[in-house]
């Protein structure tokens, strides 16, 4: 299945010379939707964990159905003040801007094993934020998965020796 004709290309948005990878036009395809949650699912086959964690609100699109496919619960990291009980956050760089993420203290135990999902993975300061956040609370993060990668970004040198898995590649602004 060819993903990338189901991506929306919009150059210049939100900002001069940017093109957006828009995956709207891939949920609102059946075909695409199963195809990039079963892709995520089979990419995690085999491996052992506890929960799905993902970020507000394009990695909760996908990482809640992937959780419940898998029988795991699913994690919500959101946006600063946002989460009604005590939390920890994180502040972090993002493709543009900065931004602070937020996670229930309770979300997990010491011990535990989480798999990050999101939609694209850009500079990795999202996912590296997270990672922070997991690993000072005591959990373990085991794998990641994205749909979209932007390869020109080199967000996997950020996420270092880390499990990573995306489906779709971008090596340029092509
Ligand atoms: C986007 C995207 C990823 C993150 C990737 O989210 O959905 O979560 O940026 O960028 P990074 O690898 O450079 O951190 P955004 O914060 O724009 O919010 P959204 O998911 O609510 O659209
Ligand atoms: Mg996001």
């Amino acid at each position: 299945m060819n993903l990338k004709k189901l991506i929306r290309n919009v150059p210049n948005f939100p900002k001069e010379g940017i093109i957006f990878r828009d995956i709207t036009t891939i949920l609102q395809s059946p075909e695409g939707l199963k195809w990039a949650i079963e892709s995520m699912e089979k990419s995690l086959e085999g491996l052992e964990f506890d929960y799905i964690i993902g970020p507000e609100s394009r990695g909760f699109i996908f990482g809640v159905p992937l959780a419940y496919n898998l029988g795991k619960g699913f994690i919500p990291v959101r946006k600063e003040g946002k989460l009604p009980y005590t939390t920890k956050s994180k502040a972090y760089d993002l493709e543009y801007g900065t931004a602070t993420i937020e996670v229930h203290t309770d979300a997990f135990t010491p011990g535990q094993k989480v798999v990050i999902v999101d939609d694209l993975l850009a500079t990795g300061g999202t996912s590296k934020a997270i990672i922070d956040l997991v690993e000072e609370m005591g959990g373990e993060v085991v794998k990641l998965v994205y749909l979209i990668e932007l390869d020109f970004l080199q967000g996997r040198k950020v996420l270092g020796d880390y499990n990573v898995t995306s489906l779709i590649n971008y090596d340029d602004e092509e």
